[in-house]
Order: structure tokens, then C-alpha cells, then sequence
């Protein structure tokens, strides 16, 4: 089986989809997924994940240190098998940027993985405590998103 393409998507891309990005790369292995993430917003394009992210994930053993922001652009439509929303903002954004024929990839990421519909909250304003509390959100989702891609395979 070729790896499932996966992109997560954020607004910045420096706090939650690179960090959702490092989590699945890690968990996951070599050979199931094709892990990348963007944003919406430009602002941070070329830069490193917000150092929040960068330490709530080495606390948890996993270096997203080397990670550039970049933002979703048309090709990714067609070159992702499955993109994710962190929140139903960047969902509606995503909608309205993607060709019909690409709607079916776009999801809320914690509505596929837990069937409920939960937006990843924006931590760029938080404390550490809220970058705690957006990697265990992302955790449990990354687990839960690999079962469902091994039901696939
Ligand atoms: P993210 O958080 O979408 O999780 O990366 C944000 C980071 C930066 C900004 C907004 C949200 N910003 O406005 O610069």
C-alpha cells in the first residue's frame, strides 16, 4: 500500500498543525502515512513552529524543531489524500479554496478521528498549559486516526 498523503491545517501553521504534524509522523511510523501540515494565514511562511509547540513536543520526545511554516496552496488539493482542519474556521476557509471534486478530502480533524464535532482551540494567545492541553487533543486524534487508516490497509 502507497502511504496515505495527509496535510493538517492551521491558521498559522506554527502551533497546532506542526505540532499535529510531528505527533503523526512519530506515532506512525515508516510506510503508513505521508505526513505534511500549512496554514491559511501567510504570516509566518519560512519560519519554525512557535516555541511552545517546539517544547510541548520535546516534552513528550518528539523534535518538530526542523519544521517550516508554509502556507495550503491549489496543488495541494490535488496531491493530499486527506486534509485536516484544526478548527471550523480554517474547515470553511478550506472549503471555499478547494474544487468540487476535492471536497471530500477536507474534514475537522477531531469529527474524523472522534465522530464528534470539536475544533483544536488556537493556543497562540494561551499559556504553556494550553499548548498541554492541544497536544493531548492531537495525540489521542493521531492514535485514533491510525487505527482508522489501518482498517483501510
Ligand atoms: P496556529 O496559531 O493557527 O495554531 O498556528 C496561530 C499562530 C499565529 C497566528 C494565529 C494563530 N497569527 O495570527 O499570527
Amino acid at each position: 500500500m502507497k502511504p496515505v498523503r495527509i496535510l493538517f491545517v492551521c491558521l498559522g501553521n506554527i502551533c497546532r498543525s506542526p505540532l499535529a504534524e510531528g505527533i503523526l509522523r512519530h506515532v506512525a511510523g515508516d510506510g503508513l502515512v505521508d505526513v505534511d501540515s500549512a496554514g491559511t494565514g501567510g504570516w509566518h511562511i519560512g519560519d519554525p513552529p512557535d516555541r511552545r509547540s517546539i517544547a510541548v513536543a520535546r516534552k513528550h520526545g518528539i523534535d518538530i524543531a526542523r519544521q517550516r511554516c508554509r502556507k495550503v496552496h491549489a496543488g495541494d488539493f490535488e496531491a493530499i489524500d486527506l486534509i485536516f482542519a484544526m478548527d471550523a474556521s480554517n474547515l470553511a476557509t478550506l472549503r471555499a479554496m478547494a474544487p468540487l471534486d476535492a471536497q471530500h478530502k477536507l474534514h475537522l480533524f477531531l469529527e474524523y478521528t472522534q465522530g464528534i464535532i470539536i475544533n483544536v482551540p488556537d493556543p497562540y494567545y494561551e499559556g504553556p498549559e494550553g499548548f498541554e492541553t492541544v497536544y493531548n487533543m492531537l495525540f489521542e486524534g493521531c492514535m485514533l486516526l491510525i487505527g482508522r487508516l489501518e482498517e483501510r490497509s
